[in-house]
């Protein structure tokens, strides 16, 4: 008796050996911020929050948060080339494990995409392979799909496309607006976008032929649905 540390220390001590084993997040984004902050309120390791507009609303929980962030606007940059190699820059400063993109509007170059290759993730309102792009909500609706969700996946050169980390479903109801399902879905997002890259910062994702397995008890999580 006494030898022991009191239990909160020792809570803590194992925390953060666990934490500095994971790796580190940037996270990149436009707008709202909404996935982001369900990141960071899930405690994983955010070095930063970067957005290529200036007054994202995001930015402020970000920094409100004690998060470095930073601005790197594409409307300055002539190009995308060069807009894409200010934000490697930007994002190579933070030294990251794992660029998260959450609600970044912004179609990526091939060179960027392969310069962060198997740890660039990114999450989309729809089940894919159905309905990349955008107004994903909207076409969905407009098809009279029963099944509509979101998916976590690794980032590749083809627009929303690469290996599936994490999809969950909500259904579609009579008298659903576009808002009213986007909000369901969000609901989603904000769940599996962090188990996903709790899975991956702690190295329990195996990607073979394109196929994602998850190491561990908790792999079917990555069903979770709201039907
Ligand atoms: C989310 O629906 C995300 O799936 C999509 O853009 C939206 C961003 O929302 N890529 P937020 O900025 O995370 O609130």
């Amino acid at each position: 008796m006494g030898s022991l540390p009191p239990a909160r220390a020792q809570d803590a001590l194992t925390l953060q050996r666990y934490n500095s084993a994971m790796k580190s997040i940037v996270i990149v984004i436009s707008g709202r911020g909404s996935n982001m902050r369900a990141i960071v309120e899930s405690g994983l390791p955010v070095e930063a929050v970067i957005s290529n507009v200036a007054d994202a609303a995001g930015l402020g929980f970000a920094r409100d948060n004690g998060i470095a962030t930073e601005v790197v606007e594409h409307r300055a940059f002539p190009s995308r080339e060069s807009f894409d190699a200010e934000l490697a820059g930007a994002i190579d400063r933070h030294a990251p494990g794992i660029v998260a993109l959450a609600g970044f509007m912004r179609i990526l170059t091939g060179g960027f995409v392969h310069r962060y290759e198997g740890r660039m993730i990114n999450i989309h309102p729809s089940l894919l392979p159905s309905y990349p792009g955008l107004h994903t909500h909207r076409r969905a609706l407009e098809e009279g799909v029963k099944v509509h969700g979101c998916t976590v996946h690794f980032v590749t050169p083809r627009l929303d496309h690469g290996p599936i980390i994490a999809q969950a479903a909500v259904p579609v109801l009579p008298g659903d607006t576009e808002d009213a399902l986007a909000a369901r879905v969000l609901r989603q997002e904000h769940r599996i976008y962090p188990l996903a890259l709790r899975w991956f910062a702690e190295d329990r994702l195996i990607v073979e032929n394109g196929i994602v397995r998850v190491k561990g008890q908790d792999a079917s999580q990555a069903l979770l649905s709201e039907l």
